[in-house]
């Protein structure tokens, strides 16, 4: 989604803008812009494409560029093509934005300002803001005074950045439903869509609020609500948030992928030692956690994956009864939420809107008397997000910073902490006896060394993977809770490679799917020695008798022999109920090489973003 960078200083700002954009590309996009104040003017350069032509563009006239305040922007197009004159900054005589997120009621807004002489050279929502600004400021000569006026009249969820040529002083700042954090310098302050963008420049970081206007100057930075000033926390980040280089990895995504046997031990480490649960851990929130008797599980893409698997488990292991939902889809069909209801909302970014507007939804409801005994738990990578500040209860997944767009360390940290809060919700009702808790204490702590035996798999899978470069579509098959993973395997695959491809249950492959059925068709099996292995073994046989090509990631004596049409991949031992992290790994690295094969952009694929700030 679209990425917003501003700074105001002492020195010369458009390597810093420059810079944080680039640290923006992984939220996906498809043009850049810049502008800066200059001899009272305003300079701007904008491409289509990549940070790196923009770059090139500037690098062309340096000191035309040059300024102590300005103002820059990715954008992933929502109103207008991907083209020069919808990037972003917009500008209106004196006055350039760069926004986030969606104004919609930008219609009747710009026939109001045509009917008013404005005119347009974008098709884009934030045009209509620029002009709005700079309509407003001609009453009241005070920038800070105009944007305050204009922000009321603006639906929907947006964060927005404001320069204006007769205050070279004054960078301003809207959060209003997309993520904008402050940048705290030495004599220079920043504003950025994510902290990331700015940490060669700082980290020292004020964390907005919703309705928040921010007037940022090279000293000060004061924030008004509601027309008050208001004081926010600054908060210093740690050393850990600094780790986003690719170090010896061709790209992101698979230094991710390797990161896991330690992000998944960090996260199970949060929880548990080799004793049981750590005295600290939820302990604040046992009392929310005994009276529960429903979950209720909200998610988006891969997150909605997590939350799938946790299903299993919660009503395996508890008895409580889970149900899970894509969180759009949630939102806007009136659900019924029972009374002690924890709803647990899956997201590595914490910013999705779509999980975000159901859980408040669902808030607002509570709070208007209709469901009693409701409780958020927030399940989380991103301890500053709006999620996380938004809910009763805070579960981080410590994957450290992901930013290669398909989600990998991000999901499996998700899992695992997931399988802690079944095992302490299951403990603090008493539904687990000591000896299943025992036993998954033990397995838990193993899981980090099967995901580095499952990393071994690279090489084999590299190989493999030459075997689906050419093809159009492929199929993933899992039962019971390997089922998430095979639509995970498909997601994966299909995001990276392009390749069309569809997870199924396998179950389910005789109630359609199978006519899809033939020789070039690839289907990937997911096959650990489990309670499913006969059953599954069946449906693999519907394929064979149909010449489909099968790969099968199997578990150890699981006896699927290979043959010319039937590949075994030997994936290690595992525990059958976590047996879905470890099987996560062959399936990321599968389609790794299969998109490094095909030529993509890996880490940043087409038309993906990797915080989804709009509905
Ligand atoms: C796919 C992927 C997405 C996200 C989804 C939700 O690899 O990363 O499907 O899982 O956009 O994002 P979060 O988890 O940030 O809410």
């Amino acid at each position: 989604m679209c990425g917003i960078v501003g700074a105001v200083a002492e020195r010369n700002i458009s390597n810093i803008l420059l810079e944080g954009l680039k640290r923006l590309e992984y939220r996906g996009y498809d043009s850049a812009g810049l502008t800066v104040i200059r001899d009272g003017e305003l300079h701007r350069e904008r491409q289509v494409g990549k940070v790196q032509e923009l770059v090139n563009a500037v690098e062309k006239n340096p000191s035309f560029f040059e300024g102590k305040i300005g103002i820059a922007h990715t954008r992933w197009a929502t109103h207008g093509e991907p083209a020069q004159c919808n990037a972003h900054p917009h500008v209106s005589g004196k006055v350039a934005v760069v926004h986030n997120g969606i104004v919609e009621n930008y219609a009747p807004l710009k026939e109001e300002l045509i009917a008013k002489g404005y005119v347009f050279t974008s098709q884009t929502d934030t045009e209509v803001v620029a002009h709005l600004i700079a309509d407003a400021y001609k009453q009241t000569d005070n920038l800070l005074q105009a944007v305050q006026q204009i922000t009321p009249l603006l639906h929907g969820a947006f964060a927005l950045g404001v320069l204006h040529v007769d205050h070279p002083e004054q960078l301003i700042t809207v959060r209003l439903g997309s993520p904008l954090v402050i940048g705290i310098g030495i004599g220079e302050n920043f504003i950025a869509s994510d902290q990331l963008a700015l940490l060669p420049v700082t980290n020292r970081f004020m964390y907005l609020e919703e309705g928040d206007i921010a007037v940022l100057t090279k000293d000060d930075i004061t924030v008004y609500a509601d027309g008050e000033k208001v004081a926010r926390d600054i908060k210093e980040l740690d050393a850990e948030h600094h780790n986003a280089d690719k170090g010896e990895f061709k790209h992101y995504m698979l230094k991710e992928i390797y990161e896991q046997p330690d992000a998944v031990a960090r996260t199970v480490e949060m929880g548990i030692n080799q004793q049981g649960f750590k005295a600290d851990f939820l302990a604040r929130n046992e009392a929310i956690l005994a009276h529960i008797k429903h979950i209720q599980i909200l998610a988006c893409g891969t997150s909605y994956h997590a939350g799938m698997v946790a299903k299993y488990w919660f009503e395996d292991l508890t008895r409580l009864p889970c149900s899970v939902e894509i969180a759009s889809e949630f939102r806007y069909r009136n659900p019924v939420v029972v009374d002690n209801t924890l709803m647990i909302c899956i997201s590595q970014s914490g910013e999705t809107a779509d999980t975000l507007s159901a859980l408040r939804d669902i808030q607002r409801r509570s709070k208007a008397g209709e469901i009693n005994g409701f409780a958020s738990l927030a399940l989380c990578n991103v301890a500053t997000s709006s999620l996380v500040r938004e809910t009763d209860i805070f579960l981080p997944t410590l994957a450290g910073v992901e930013i290669g767009v398909a989600s990998t360390k991000a999901f499996t940290t998700q899992l695992a902490a997931l399988m802690l809060l079944v095992l302490k919700i299951g403990r603090v009702q008493s539904r687990i006896s000591d000896d299943v808790f025992n036993e998954m204490i033990v397995e838990l702590h193993k899981l980090s060394g099967q995901l580095y035996s499952s990393l071994s798999l690279d090489q084999a899978i590299a190989e493999l993977s030459e075997k689906f470069e050419a093809r159009k579509s492929a199929i993933f098959l899992g039962r019971g809770v390997q089922f998430p993973i095979a639509l995970e395997g498909a997601l994966k695959l299909k995001e990276i490679s392009y390749i069309h491809a569809e997870g199924y249950a396998a179950g389910e492959l005789k109630h359609g799917p199978l006519a899809l059925v033939d020789k070039d068709m690839p289907i990937v099996v997911l096959a650990p020695k489990d309670s499913m292995l006969d059953k599954l073994k069946a449906n693999m046989q519907e394929v064979h008798a149909r010449h489909g090509e099968l790969f099968v990631f199997a578990g150890e004596n699981t006896q699927i022999e290979s043959d010319e049409r039937l590949h075994v991949i030997q994936v290690p031992d595992v525990n059958e109920i976590l047996a879905p992290i470890v099987y996560s790994v062959p399936m990321q690295l599968l389609s790794y090489h299969v998109a490094v094969l095909r030529g993509t952009d890996v880490d940043q694929p087409r038309n993906l973003a990797k915080s989804v700030t709009v509905e």
